[in-house]
């Protein structure tokens, strides 16, 4: 039987933080063996935010080897850039030709990050969820596995793909696959260590707020003990009054792979957050350890890197150019 494709990505602004490892990579990483794998650096994708174009090409590169780090196996896995594939690119300006301005102008994540932007709203950024469509629909995947943030994204691109379909293509031979979103029970919305109430970010302005994945033991023990907490008695899962005490236990429940009844037995023997604290910073040293040793060898070992983004370049292009033929085909463009 043919195996489900997945194609999933992640913008190279800055370092990895744990939600983009809990939300997303770590999940790439679980289903690998069970799917057809295709995972972009999304880099054009980065541009549309205000302050990230500098270090493109670094972040570019430190994203992919994250990737690997993670656990990613090139062997298995198809792992790419998103701008050495202009079909990219090309499939997003047909898709823009059909899609209606005011579903992209309802988007959340619009709306909150052009708020961010002020006066400096750029097209780019409206149309990202557009660039996203064609990243996914390219590849015809059956299924997209990303964090919570994204469900809206993914509701879109299959609006967009159901467009193409009725209005190019035939009742039997649709030209899109509708994608389904892939969303973690647990670790799908990571919140920030300074507020409880808003997600962990790589653009919150705070870098207490978020851990990276490079981050050093001395940095993670640091943003543990000065994460915010609360003055309750006990700690707890579920109380929508205590939205850090929730975050905490839950990033200590994934990372330790323990359920949810063993951390509330360990937690009734403890005394609150002083001793606590030093058992999640454990927990989150040693999840990351591993990662960063990774991550040390993929990017220090010459030429590495470089083969794996040519060879992904190469599996990549071949699906992506054929869909576009097709699409064009069916839209009536002279071949
Ligand atoms: P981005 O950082 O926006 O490129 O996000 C890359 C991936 O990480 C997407 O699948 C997001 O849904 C996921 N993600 C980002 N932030 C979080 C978070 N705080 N919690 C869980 N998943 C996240
Ligand atoms: N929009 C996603 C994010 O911000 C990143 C992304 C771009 C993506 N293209 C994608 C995710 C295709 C999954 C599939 O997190």
């Amino acid at each position: 039987m043919q195996k489900k494709r997945v194609l999933s990505g992640v913008q190279p602004t800055g370092n990895l933080h744990i939600g983009n490892y809990l939300g997303a990579i770590r999940n790439w990483v679980e289903s690998q063996a069970e799917y057809e794998n295709f995972f972009c650096v999304v880099d054009l994708h980065a541009i549309t935010g205000a302050n990230y174009r500098h270090e493109l090409a670094e972040n570019t590169r430190r994203t992919a080897a994250l990737y690997i780090a993670c656990g990613i196996d090139p062997e298995v896995s198809t792992v790419f850039v998103q701008s050495h594939i202009s079909a990219h690119a090309e499939l997003a300006w047909l898709f823009n030709c059909i899609t209606p301005l005011n579903w992209l102008e309802r988007m959340i994540q619009f709306k909150e990050k052009a708020l961010k932007q002020g006066e400096n709203v750029n097209v780019g950024l409206l149309d990202y969820p557009v660039l996203m469509a064609a990243d996914i629909l390219l590849y015809q995947a059956d299924l997209v596995p990303v964090g919570e943030d994204q469900k809206q994204h993914l509701e879109l691109t299959r609006d967009i793909a159901i467009r193409i379909n009725d209005q190019f293509g035939s009742k039997n031979q649709p030209i899109f696959k509708l994608p389904n979103p892939l969303i973690p029970k647990a670790g799908a919305r990571v919140m920030s260590l300074t507020d409880g109430n808003s997600k962990m970010s790589k653009s919150d302005p705070s870098d207490m707020s978020r851990i990276h994945l490079l981050d050093t033991p001395d940095a993670i023990a640091k943003k543990i003990k000065k994460c915010k907490t609360d003055a309750e008695r006990g700690l707890e899962f579920d109380n929508p009054n205590r939205p850090e005490c929730h975050n905490l236990l839950s990033l200590y429940m994934i990372l330790s792979a323990k359920n949810k009844e063993q951390v509330i037995a360990e937690c009734q023997n403890l005394r609150g957050w002083g001793d606590f604290k030093p058992i999640l910073i454990e927990t989150i040293n040693s999840s990351l350890q591993p990662i960063q040793a990774k991550y040390q060898e993929v990017i220090n070992e010459t030429g590495y890197l470089d083969q794996v983004l040519a060879t992904g370049k190469e599996k990549a292009s071949a699906i992506a150019f054929a869909t576009l033929r097709s699409v064009k085909d069916a839209m009536g463009f002279l071949a």
